[in-house]
């Protein structure tokens, strides 16, 4: 087994605290595949060790055959932990989740993980979690309401997609949808629908935002928190390797302590960092 510091979602990178986490690599078994959308499954494996480590936000890396094609593994986040079990919500844009979403229950795949920091549900202290996703970026939004929601915290999910077709909502509490063409809910983008409700929400409490969708969507988002001074974290998204700081395939700039720039490893620095530090 790996270690790896689980710093527990960057809220300050210089002064997070860390915790040491196992890292497992286990050969699984896949227990179920459900198609939810022309494009989109949601993929069941039987991973107890990875399942009782995982924090909201973290990923898995996962090899999903045994052949060279595709030779590397592919990152996905954990969409929800059921007992002994992971769901991981799979959309096809090539050749290694065309294949993945193919997979066939009894298969057996590797798995990697967990892997990543994880969302700040504790720091700064908040009333209210607003999950604010796009498109294939809601898929860990559901862990992450679940054990927000078992600390006591209210949640409002705030999900976006271009067409009602994109809306992942499936499980999820307290929804408010926005799709470009208005083909559910508000006609704009999640990021506007925030701007329209802020008002409201902020009779909530005080409100911290969650957030993972496409980089232009956490780009605005982060500018309408900076305005209203509400904290952010995102989880954001790059190639990935090994999934271990090893390969150096995921470095990403990002703003430093100083205005300056600094590059750091996404599979170990995030993918979930504070929006003060996204370069918008
Ligand atoms: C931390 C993390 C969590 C993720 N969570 C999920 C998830 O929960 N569900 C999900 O469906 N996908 C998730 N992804 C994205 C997923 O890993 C990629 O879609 C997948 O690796 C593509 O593999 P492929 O072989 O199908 O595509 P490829 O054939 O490798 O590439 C197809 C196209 O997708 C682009 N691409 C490949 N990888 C990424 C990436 N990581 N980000 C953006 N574009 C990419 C390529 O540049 C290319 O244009 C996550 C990525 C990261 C880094
Ligand atoms: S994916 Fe290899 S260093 Fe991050």
């Amino acid at each position: 087994m790996l270690q790896k510091n689980n710093n527990a979602g960057n809220q300050n990178m210089q002064t997070h605290q860390c915790e040491s986490v196992a890292i497992a690599d286990i050969r699984a078994t896949v227990v179920q595949v459900r198609r939810i959308s022309s494009d989109v499954s949601i993929i069941t494996i039987e991973c107890p060790v990875i399942a009782a480590a995982a924090q909201p936000g973290n990923f898995v890396n996962v090899k999903i055959n045994s052949s060279t094609q595709p030779l590397l593994r592919r990152p996905f986040s954990i969409h929800n932990i059921r007992g002994p079990l992971i769901d991981i919500m799979v959309k096809t844009v090539g050749a290694g989740t065309t294949l993945f979403c193919q997979i066939t229950e009894g298969s057996a795949v590797s798995v990697l993980g967990p892997l990543g920091n994880s969302f700040n549900r504790t720091n700064p202290e908040f009333e209210t979690a607003l999950l604010v996703s796009g498109g294939i970026g809601t898929a860990p939004m559901l862990f992450l309401e679940k054990t927000l929601a078992a600390e006591g915290r209210k949640v409002i999910n705030l999900i976006g997609g271009r067409t009602k077709d994109d809306i992942l909502s499936q499980n999820l509490a307290n929804c408010r949808i926005a799709t470009d063409d208005g083909s559910a809910g508000f006609k704009g983008t999640v990021v506007e629908l925030l701007d329209v409700f802020l008002h409201d929400l902020k009779k909530e409490g005080t409100l911290k935002v969650f957030a993972c969708g496409p980089n232009p969507m956490l780009k605005a988002l982060t500018r309408l928190c900076h305005e209203h001074q509400l904290s952010c974290d995102v989880s954001l998204e790059s190639v990935m390797g090994c999934g271990i700081g090893i390969c150096y395939g995921c470095s990403v700039e990002v703003m430093a302590p100083d205005e300056g720039i600094r590059t750091i490893l996404l599979c170990r620095e995030g993918p979930v960092i504070n929006a003060k530090l996204l370069i918008a």
